[in-house]
């Protein structure tokens, strides 16, 4: 079966600094991939390069089976790829609906609209008329997921979507998803907190300084496996660096 979207080989960097070294993997409908890995693992760049606002050095990115490497982010987007960047970037000048709309711009066919993101985000239900600018923060990340979905993409990409909310705000973005997941999405999601990752997560797959270096489901992986991942323990390198063939895969642990 073709994956919904497939990162085959990736590499990407800036300059001569290598972020992204030779990851792969992929996405299907319905489907929630965890990235996981400590800060500056090449996480946000790998989402860019999914979504096309970052040029890989090597590799592919295919989506539903064709080559979209060379597409620009805003063609992606059409084609269905949408990427929730950290930070929520809203326009604070607008409101909560006219941020939503902004979203719909790409005016994709599809379930999502205002009221179907209301349904499935229900704290933006009273702050349609409220001023982007006066909302909380899980209030603004809301309105990010929101306005993404509008846009009626087929894989979505959060990076760090619960960066800095309180944990009872976390809970409501994570049963949102739940819910927009449930709509057929691909989702690839970027989340600091380990466990809400294994809760969440259909595949997981760490990234330990560019180079993915576990991958698996969460019935497959213990959570010592992750953090030994995540903090680069107990990798025996056989090139010196993270991605060696020893690092691979449960047998070396
Ligand atoms: N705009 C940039 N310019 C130069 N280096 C960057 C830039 N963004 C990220 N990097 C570097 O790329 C590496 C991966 O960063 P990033 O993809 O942001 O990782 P993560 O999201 O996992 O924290 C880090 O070493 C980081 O310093
Ligand atoms: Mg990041």
């Amino acid at each position: 079966m073709t994956a919904l979207l497939a990162a085959e080989s990736i590499s990407a960097g800036y300059g001569d600094s290598r972020a992204v070294v030779d990851v792969s993997f992929a996405v299907d409908a319905g489907e929630v991939l965890a990235l996981v890995g400590a800060n500056g693992a090449g996480k946000s760049t790998l989402l860019r390069v999914l979504a096309g606002a970052h040029r890989p050095t090597a590799g592919r990115v295919s989506l539903r089976g064709e080559d979209v490497t060379r597409v620009r982010d805003f063609e992606r987007n059409r084609m269905g790829v949408c990427l929730v960047p950290e930070g929520r970037r809203l326009f604070a000048s607008l409101t909560v609906r006219e941020n939503l709309e902004v979203g719909a711009g790409s005016r994709r066919d599809g379930r999502w609209g205002i009221d179907t993101v209301v349904d499935a985000l229900p704290m933006l239900g009273d702050l349609l008329d409220r001023n982007a600018s006066q909302l909380s923060g899980g209030q603004q990340q809301a309105v990010a997921i929101g306005r993404a979905l509008m846009s009626n993409p087929e894989v979505l990409l959060l990076d760090e979507v619960s960066l800095g909310l309180a944990p009872i705000v976390i809970d409501e973005l994570y049963e949102s998803l739940a819910a927009v997941r449930g709509g057929g999405l691909g989702i690839v999601l970027v989340e600091q907190d380990l466990e809400r990752t294994v809760a969440v997560a259909d595949r997981i797959v760490c990234m330990l300084e560019g180079h993915a270096v576990l991958e698996g489901t969460p019935a497959t992986l213990t959570h010592e496996q992750i953090t030994d991942a995540y903090f680069g323990h107990h990798l025996a390198f056989s090139d010196g660096g993270p991605g060696g063939a020893s690092a691979k895969g449960a047998s070396s642990w």
